[in-house]
């Protein structure tokens, strides 16, 4: 039976970071973080360094939610995005990518981070023709942005591509041994880590903590995947979407060698070193966006893929990753919008490696009065590109008012009485749309089903037993309490008369 945790939390200590009590002095911070995933612990970590008094403040567990169930690629190759961008922007993109990877290299060796950290080079992947074809296209552009990107047509995987872009030195590493080692830094560095401390409000220097108590700051910066203060440029153009991940122990002489990714099936591989002498095999894919159902059939369809294609005696652990990606596919880094002293990193598109140390950085320079990277215009939140963005735009807007609206007209396709043990689903009851499980030992669990974000209606994972909200990817448990947001209340309760 599979681990359902991942790797990366399974082989690491649990944190147990203080949550901010009343002895806590939060005045006159010169910067306080919202989230403390990767992006969020390194800004802290380089504003530590340039001898900012900063304090993390994380809902959960640091390196935990989308951190902790990352996969983890250090690489400028983010699928075939330099064609799509263009030269001016690819050379950009390009540029602070690399920079975000070089610069992670540094502050692991600087921190002396047991993370194995190693030199890999990344392939995008085609298995059909006419894939192939666009990739020659992508290499072309990634090298003419100055990659060491070419077009092959073999890969070392254990099955035929017809095309691909590789791209030579660049890494892996374990993100939690990466993470916790940098995370001491910042306390030695007088930095502070809050965990189990949300935030429910923000304005220009302040922000107040779930149980009322005010924080003040010079400068706030938000990591959070979502920003969950409402900003409605934001809001419109991050779109959630969630992988599934197996991994499960190969021989080392199965290992491919490389980090990879399929444009045209949906897959994704690299592997990491286990302590026998093995490699972690680390398969992604079965990509959905939050609320579609049929979880575990899709946990059955990547895991018989992987035993097709790879020796593995059995999966070992599998989990989920959510991600944002942003309409024009480009991160938001840089003044939150409506702001003088608020800044946003988010929308990393599933490439958080290279992305959260850029924008670390970046941040950093803004809120230091450095010089910021000739990239840092491209990343800022307050750009439009109407003509770009406007199907993605659209869908986003269409599955937001769908959700809203038309699936509430739609008849639901069971009754509290019809289900079985096991099952989730969204119900009628009293008239009103109910989210209700019936755990295995037959006792119901029924909440309100419409998002406390925004009002959206969720959707069962079958997998994890939650709900999970298609419009902006909150997610909760079956008695409604928020595993995720950017909701910030639980699901209310409904008593069925
Ligand atoms: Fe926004 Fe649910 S997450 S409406």
């Amino acid at each position: 039976m599979a681990d359902d945790v991942s790797y990366w939390l399974s082989s690491t200590p649990p944190t147990s970071y203080p949550t901010a009590t009343a002895a806590d002095e939060l005045r006159d911070l010169d910067v306080a973080v919202i989230g403390g995933g990767i992006a969020g612990l390194c800004t802290a970590w380089a504003l530590a360094r340039a001898g900012r008094r900063v304090a993390v403040f994380e809902a959960g567990r640091i390196a935990h939610a989308t951190t902790g169930n990352t996969t983890a690629k250090v690489t400028a190759l983010h699928s075939a995005i330099y064609h799509h961008l263009g030269p001016d922007k690819a050379l950009r993109y390009a540029r602070s990518q690399q920079s975000g990877l070089r610069r992670l290299h540094e502050a692991a060796t600087e921190v002396g981070a047991q993370c194995d950290w190693e030199a890999r080079p990344a392939y995008t992947y085609a298995v059909g023709a006419d894939a192939a074809d666009s990739l020659r296209e992508e290499a072309q552009a990634a090298a003419e942005a100055g990659l060491p990107a070419e077009f092959v047509t073999t890969a070392d995987l254990p099955y035929p591509v017809a095309g691909a872009v590789r791209v030579a030195d660049q890494a892996q590493l374990h993100p939690r041994r990466f993470l916790l080692a940098l995370v001491e830094d910042v306390v030695r560095l007088g930095g502070r880590i809050y965990e189990q401390a949300q935030v429910t409000e923000l304005g220009d220097g302040t922000l107040t903590l779930a149980g009322g108590r005010a924080v003040t700051a010079y400068d706030i910066v938000v990591t959070t995947g979502f920003p969950a203060f409402d900003r409605p440029e934001l809001f419109a153009r991050l779109v959630p979407k969630r992988e599934l991940v197996v991994a499960a122990a190969i021989p080392a002489e199965a290992d491919p060698g490389g980090m990879f990714l399929g444009i045209d099936d949906d897959r994704s591989v690299r592997t990491t070193p286990l302590d026998d002498g093995r490699r972690l095999l680390i398969v992604t894919g079965e990509t959905y966006q939050p609320g579609d159902g049929g979880i575990a059939q899709r946990y059955a369809a990547l895991t018989a893929w992987t035993g097709e294609h790879f020796p593995i005696a059995g999966v070992a652990y599998r989990w989920s990753a959510q991600d944002y990606t942003t309409t024009d596919r480009i991160p938001f880094v840089g003044r939150f919008p409506g702001h003088d002293r608020v800044w946003v990193a988010t929308g990393f598109g599933g490439w958080g490696m290279t992305n959260a140390m850029a924008a670390a950085d970046l941040l950093t320079a803004r809120i230091t009065d450095r010089d910021v990277p000739e990239w840092a215009d491209l990343y800022d939140p307050h750009r439009l590109h109407p003509v770009k963005e406007a199907s993605t735009l659209a869908k986003a807007a269409g599955t937001v008012a769908k959700s809203l609206v038309g699936e509430r007209l739609t008849k639901p396709d069971t009754t509290l009485d019809e289900l079985a043990p096991g099952r989730g689903a969204v119900v009628t009851v009293d008239g009103r749309r109910c989210a209700a499980y019936r755990d295995e030992v037959g006792t119901l669990h029924t909440v309100s089903a419409s998002c406390t974000h925004l009002g959206c209606i969720v959707g069962f994972n079958d997998a994890d037993r939650t709900w999970e909200c298609p419009c902006h990817g909150s997610r909760f448990d079956v008695d409604g309490a928020v595993l995720q947001g950017p909701a910030l209340r639980p699901l209310p309760p409904v008593q069925p008369r």
